[in-house]
This record gives structure tokens, C-alpha cells and sequence, in this order.
């Protein structure tokens, strides 16, 4: 393997590159639930449950959908930096927190699609603001589903008829929510601002309130308010999808972030906004409202889509804080590669 890759059991300036990428990935409350290994081929990619956001995601799914979206970012990260990624998706029963191993296989010629999506990941955003009252044309929404189809989700545009339901359901998992004194305990620590901090929702990202309540975004704005934060019109008719697996197992989760992730970075590619509004599936009896238990599709994310202003960057870690270190076999296997 090149240098440029893995040199001494630590990714060489290529593979930083693409864990950078991997990092930019969108997660629950910008929690960045992972961790990087080198191993004697590539990266392994571990779950970190230690940020996991008990409260609203127990099982962790959350979390296994957010890593899925940074094994997508460095699966285009890699193909556009010339090198096949050659993924095996896990876990395994007895490594519950090894989620991918993703070796750099040979070279590949980047095509368009892949210089689109890269270029994407850094400006891809979570949009909490109110998007213009346009439609989104049916061929960009078919390019959406074609995106989360390639990637083994199906993505469903909530028809017009059935709108005010999904919304419906948002709402009330969010005023559930707000009653909650465990999720205002929460939501704190995950929007606390201080100097320096690399992770949780910042006061940038809230957006304003809805006033009327036409989309129910997650207000992250609930225990520490912006500063100066205004009440907007959002638009009437938002234009929602929501992603579906067929399972609900920690694989299928991994599908379900790359497939989010491939239909986000689509979406930024087109020009779209998008905003996730997973509130109802963080609730069992609401989730299942939603899935479609005849052909075993469950509901994995509702995003909603349309044209929006620019919305600022929320930090992310440094690499250094993300990397765990190589074992020491590989650290030798790697060295020899390293050198040819
Ligand atoms: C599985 C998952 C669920 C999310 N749920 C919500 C949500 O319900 N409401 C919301 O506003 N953002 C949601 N987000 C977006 C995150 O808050 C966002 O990705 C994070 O704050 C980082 O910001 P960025 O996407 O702009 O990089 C979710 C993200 C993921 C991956």
C-alpha cells in the first residue's frame, strides 16, 4: 500500500483526508459517536458509545445511523481520491462496537458523480431555517430515491394527502418531548455553549422559532435560547421523505446512514436544503405508525427538502481526538506496506 495511506500504523495524508471527510458527517445532536482505527489494509470504523444520546436513541440506533453517514463520506472520500474502498460491514456478535472495515483497494478512475459528492460533504448542512415556498422538481426527488436506492434504503416523498399526518406525528413526539424533564436534561449537556467546544448543537444552528408551527423542527433552542433569536414563517407545505430499511438489525442501521447520507449529499449536489426530523422515531408506538410492517420496511429518518438560505458550519472534533491506536501486529503490517 502507498505511504500515503497508512505509514506506521497512522494514516498517511490521504487517509487523514478521508477521515476528515468521514467526520463531517451529519449525527445525533452533532454527538460524532466515532472512532478510527488503522489496520494492516485500511480503517476500521467503531462505534463511540460513550456519546451516545441515551435518552432519545437507547438502542443506539441513532448512533449506528450517524456512523453508517461517515462510512459513506470516506467510501467517496476514497473513490475520489483514486482508490476503490473495499468495505465490510459488520458488527460481528462478539465486537458489537467494530461497525466497517474498510481496506484501500486498487486504483479507479473518479467518475462525475463521485467528484459531486465529495466536493458535497463540506457543504452539506442540517438546514433549521425556513425554506422558500417552492416545489422541488420530480426529477430531483427521483434522483433522491435512486440515490437512497443504491445504497439499500428506500426513500418514500411523503405524498401531499398524507403530509399533515407525518407532521402531525412530529409534533407530537416534539411536544412530548418538551414535557419531559429528563430530555430537557439532556438536551443541556448537547447545547450547553462555551469557548471551545467541538461538538453538540451550537446557537447558529437552532434557526428560528416556527410561529405558526408549519414545520416542527427539533428546537435545540429549548433550555439555552439564542440570544436574540427570532420567530419566522416557515414554509406551508414542506416537502418530507422518509428513509426506510428492510430490517431494523445494527447492519441495517448501517445501510440506513449510508443511504441518508447518499440521498444528503444528492440533495446538496441539486442545490436543496434538507433538515432531519427523527423526533417520532425516537418513539416506539409513533415509529410504527410510519413503518410499513407488510413487507418489513421500518422507518429510519424523515428528512425534509427544499430551497433554503445558507445555513452556518457546527464544529467538529479534530481527527487526533477521533483516531484509536493501531494493535501492534498490525502497526508491523502496516510498516511493510507502508513501504512499498
Ligand atoms: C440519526 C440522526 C438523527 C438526527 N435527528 C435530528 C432531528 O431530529 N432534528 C434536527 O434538527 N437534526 C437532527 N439531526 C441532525 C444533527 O443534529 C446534525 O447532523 C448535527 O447537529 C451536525 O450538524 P450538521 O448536519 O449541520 O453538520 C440528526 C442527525 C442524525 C444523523
Amino acid at each position: 500500500m502507498n505511504a500515503g495511506w497508512i505509514r506506521n500504523g497512522r494514516p498517511g495524508p490521504l487517509m487523514a483526508a478521508c477521515l476528515e471527510a468521514a467526520a463531517a458527517a451529519p449525527s445525533v445532536h452533532n454527538s460524532q459517536p466515532w472512532r478510527f482505527r488503522p489496520h494492516p489494509t485500511g480503517i476500521e470504523v467503531l462505534a463511540d458509545r460513550r456519546r451516545q444520546v441515551d435518552l432519545v436513541d437507547p438502542a443506539g440506533r441513532e448512533l449506528t445511523i450517524s456512523v453508517g453517514a461517515a462510512v459513506f463520506n470516506l467510501r467517496v472520500a476514497m473513490l475520489a481520491h483514486g482508490r476503490i474502498p473495499v468495505m465490510r460491514l459488520l458488527p460481528e456478535p462478539d465486537d458489537p462496537d467494530l461497525l466497517a472495515r474498510i481496506a484501500v483497494g486498487p486504483p479507479i478512475e473518479t467518475d462525475e458523480t463521485v467528484r459531486l459528492l465529495a466536493r458535497a460533504v463540506a457543504h452539506r448542512r442540517t438546514n433549521r431555517r425556513p425554506f422558500a415556498d417552492l416545489a422541488v422538481p420530480g426529477e430531483v426527488l427521483d434522483e433522491l430515491v435512486a440515490a437512497a436506492r443504491t445504497e439499500h434504503g428506500w426513500l418514500a416523498v411523503v405524498d401531499p394527502m398524507m403530509r399533515s399526518s407525518v407532521l402531525a406525528l412530529i409534533g407530537t413526539a416534539e411536544d412530548r418531548r418538551r414535557v419531559d424533564p429528563a430530555y430537557w436534561a439532556e438536551l443541556e449537556r448537547w447545547t450547553r455553549d462555551r469557548p471551545g467546544r467541538l461538538d453538540g448543537v451550537p446557537p447558529q444552528a437552532f434557526g428560528p422559532w416556527p410561529v405558526p408551527r408549519t414545520v416542527p423542527v427539533r428546537d435545540f433552542g429549548l433550555v439555552w435560547p439564542a440570544p436574540r433569536r427570532r420567530v419566522a414563517a416557515f414554509e406551508e407545505d414542506p416537502v418530507l421523505a422518509v428513509l426506510y430499511t428492510v430490517g431494523d438489525s445494527p447492519r441495517d442501521w448501517l445501510r440506513a446512514g449510508q443511504a441518508l447520507q447518499r440521498v444528503l449529499l444528492t440533495a446538496t449536489v441539486r442545490g436543496l436544503a434538507t433538515t432531519l426530523l427523527t423526533q417520532p422515531l425516537e418513539f416506539p408506538e409513533l415509529r410504527d405508525l410510519l413503518g410499513r410492517q407488510q413487507d418489513g420496511r421500518r422507518a429510519q429518518a424523515i428528512i425534509r427538502i427544499g430551497y433554503g438560505p445558507l445555513s452556518p458550519p457546527v464544529p467538529r472534533r479534530p481527527l487526533a481526538e477521533l483516531l484509536e491506536p493501531a494493535p501492534a501486529q498490525a502497526v508491523d503490517a502496516v510498516g511493510v506496506a507502508g513501504a512499498s
